[in-house]
């Protein structure tokens, strides 16, 4: 009933687990049956291995957290040696988030993935927490024009691309992204946000700014999907403060072929199951037979 096509591959149903927000799945195997899932994106992966940020790496706030990660992770050699094997045991499709800090670190990523057999690589221009890459790709439509079509020239598989909300112009971002041959786009990543410690008169992160998630962005995100689904031809797979069935209900009607779920992860390790379940109720209740009837009513 949920089985959706995304850019050509077939998800069993169409909730993945978002980046940075379920590792590799290991830390999340005893708590539920990672073959349910329709797919996992990979924390995002870069061509050689990052520490990731000092300080202060997460901070609750009234409804939603902020995260200042950095980007850590073995690399992209590490990931396929090590980890791709074992999430390879299990049926949901592998989404590789490739990052980088400069275009031949995501081209050389790209390279070392064209020897695997995964399908999607999400290409990740939108990560507000580190220095250089990330992010400064994916603000202004000539960078992200750029990385896309480079990434499109040494790669294979599909490519999609995961948008910022912090961009100068996302409609434009998201259409030049479509220009460079993207085949799906992913959004939202974090919002650029602040928090202080009035106690020590400081920033609470290192970095002063970090990366804003959770049940706090959703309106803003769903706003923001049904944009770009209204301004391309490729699919779009929305997330930002998914924490129910009728959240993700929400962003299909917004327009997303899948959603992604990512702070509530944290808050409760079985919600993706809860979401599937809940998804399938709210279709049988209401005689929907297929996801393509309420895609983009809005
Ligand atoms: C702790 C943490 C780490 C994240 N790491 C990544 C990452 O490595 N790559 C990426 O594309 N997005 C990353 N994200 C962004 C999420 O994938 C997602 O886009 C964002 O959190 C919004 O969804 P949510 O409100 O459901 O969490 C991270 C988010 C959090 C909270």
């Amino acid at each position: 009933m949920l089985k959706t096509d995304l850019c050509g591959v077939s998800l069993k149903n169409p909730v993945i687990a978002a980046s940075g927000t379920f590792g590799f799945g290991r830390e999340f195997e005893p708590y539920l049956d990672l073959n349910a899932l329709g797919g996992i994106s990979t924390k995002g992966l870069t061509y050689h291995s990052k520490q990731g940020n000092t300080g202060q790496r997460i901070h609750e706030t009234a409804a939603g957290i902020m995260n200042s990660i950095g980007l850590q992770n073995p690399s992209v050699k590490s990931f396929i040696e090590n980890d791709l094997p074992f999430m390879k045991n299990f049926e949901s499709e592998i989404i590789v988030n490739l990052g980088g800090n400069n275009i031949d670190d995501y081209v050389n990523g790209a390279l070392l993935l064209e020897d695997t057999d995964i399908n999607i690589i999400e290409l990740n221009i939108s990560c507000p927490n580190v220095k250089e890459g990330g992010m400064a790709f994916g603000i202004k439509c000539e960078s992200a024009f750029y990385v896309v079509s480079e990434i499109k020239k040494v790669s294979s598989k599909k490519i999609m691309v995961k948008l910022s909300p912090n961009a100068d112009d996302l409609v434009r971002v998201a259409t030049e992204c479509e220009r460079a041959g993207a085949d799906a786009l992913s959004l939202v990543n974090t919002f650029n946000a602040l928090a202080i410690d009035i106690k020590r008169r400081k920033a609470v992160f290192d970095n002063i700014t970090a990366g804003l998630s959770g049940p706090c962005i959703k309106p803003i995100a769903l706003r923001m999907v049904r944009d770009v689904y209204k301004s391309v031809s490729i699919p779009v797979v929305g997330m930002g403060g998914i924490m129910n069935a009728a959240d993700a209900i929400e962003f299909i009607m917004a327009g997303s072929t899948a959603i992604q779920v990512g702070t509530a992860n944290f808050i409760n390790p079985k919600v993706m199951i809860e979401i599937i379940q809940g998804m399938e109720e709210f279709m049988e209740n209401e005689g929907i037979k297929n996801l393509d009837e309420i895609k983009g009513i809005i």
